[in-house]
C-alpha cells in the first residue's frame, strides 16, 4: 500500500479479497477479552462479523497489525471497524497506524477505538500509547468514535489475585471502578451501530471501591479470606492512582458488579 497517497474513497468493494465474505463490521482483537465479547453482542443483534486475528481459526480472516500482513483484505468491504487489538510492548500506535492506513484505502469506514479512563492523567507507559493512538485515530481524517472505560473486571481480580493466596496481603490505598467486559461490549456495538461520535462519553463499571475491599471480595470468592492491609505506594502513578485518575465517577453506567463477575467466576457463568 502506497503511503502518503490521498484518501481514496470510494473503492471499498473493488479492493475486496475474493475469498472474504462481506460484512459490514470488522473487529480486530475479536479474539481477545473485550473483542470476543463485542463479536458476540453484534452477532446478537443481526449483525455479519468478521474478526481480525494473527491465528488462523475458523472465523477469523488472518492478518497482523504489526506487519500489515492481511490487513487490506480484513477491512476491504466493511462500513465500522471496531479496533480492539492491542499492543502491550510500546507498539499500539504502530498497530493503529496501520490500521487508519488500510481503512484510507478500503473507503474511510467508522473506526471505534477502544481506550482506558485516564490515559491522559495516569503516567503509565501503556496508557501514554494509548493517549498517542486516541490522537492518532481523532487526526486521521476518518470517521471516527473513541471510547474510554474503566479497568476491566479480570485485570482487577488478577492484580489482586495475590489476596488468596498469602496470609497477609498488602494492597495499594486506592480505589478501583472495574466494569464487566459484556457491559462495555454492549457500549462498543452501540457505538458501531450508531454515527461517528468523536469522544464518547466515558465508560465506568457500577461502583468505585478501595482495592482492599475488592481483595477482600477475591479472597472470600476463592474461599480462602486473608488479612488485608491497606499501604501506601510511592511513586508519581500511584499518587494519580490515588488521585482517581483513572476513576469516571459520574459515568458509572456498567451494571455487573464486581461481586456478581466472581460469583459468575466461581460457579463457572
Ligand atoms: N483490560 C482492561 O482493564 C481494559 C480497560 C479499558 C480498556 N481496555 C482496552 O480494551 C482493549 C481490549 O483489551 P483486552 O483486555 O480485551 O485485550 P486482550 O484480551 O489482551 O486481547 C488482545 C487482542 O489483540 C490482538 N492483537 C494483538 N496484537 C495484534 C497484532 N499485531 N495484529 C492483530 N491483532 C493483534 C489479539 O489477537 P490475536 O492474538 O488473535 O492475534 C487479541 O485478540 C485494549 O485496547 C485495552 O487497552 C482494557
Amino acid at each position: 500500500m502506497p503511503a502518503g497517497k490521498p484518501f481514496p474513497g470510494g473503492h471499498r468493494r473493488a479492493r475486496m479479497a475474493p475469498e472474504v465474505v462481506d460484512v459490514r463490521i470488522l473487529v480486530t482483537g475479536g479474539t481477545g477479552q473485550l473483542g470476543s465479547a463485542v463479536v458476540t453482542r453484534l452477532r446478537a443483534t443481526g449483525e455479519e462479523v468478521r474478526v481480525l486475528s494473527r491465528r488462523a481459526a475458523p472465523d477469523v480472516v488472518r492478518g497482523d497489525l504489526r506487519t500489515g500482513r492481511g490487513v487490506d483484505s480484513a477491512v476491504a468491504g466493511v462500513d465500522v471497524v471496531v479496533h480492539c487489538a492491542t499492543d502491550y510492548f510500546g507498539r499500539e500506535a504502530q498497530l493503529a497506524r496501520t490500521l487508519v492506513e488500510a481503512a484510507r484505502w478500503a473507503g474511510g469506514p467508522h473506526l471505534v477505538y477502544v481506550s482506558i479512563v485516564g490515559v491522559d492523567r495516569v503516567p503509565l507507559g501503556y496508557y501514554r500509547a494509548k493517549h498517542e493512538t486516541e490522537r492518532l485515530v481523532a487526526d486521521s481524517g476518518l470517521p471516527c468514535t473513541i471510547q474510554r472505560a474503566t479497568q476491566f473486571h479480570g485485570l482487577v481480580r488478577t492484580l489482586l489475585a495475590g489476596a488468596s493466596r498469602l496470609p497477609v496481603v498488602p494492597v495499594p490505598r486506592i480505589s478501583f471502578q472495574p466494569v464487566d467486559v459484556h457491559d462495555v461490549a454492549r457500549r462498543l456495538a452501540d457505538l458501531a451501530q450508531a454515527d461517528p461520535a468523536g469522544r464518547a462519553p466515558d465508560f465506568g463499571g457500577p461502583e468505585i471501591l478501595p482495592a482492599a475491599e475488592l481483595a477482600e471480595a477475591v479472597g472470600e470468592a476463592s474461599g480462602r479470606a486473608r488479612r488485608i492491609v491497606p499501604v501506601k505506594v510511592p511513586g508519581e502513578t500511584f499518587r494519580a492512582y490515588a488521585a482517581g485518575g483513572h476513576l469516571t465517577p459520574e459515568h458509572r453506567e456498567g451494571e455487573i458488579t464486581f461481586r456478581e463477575y466472581l460469583a459468575g467466576q466461581v460457579h463457572g457463568k
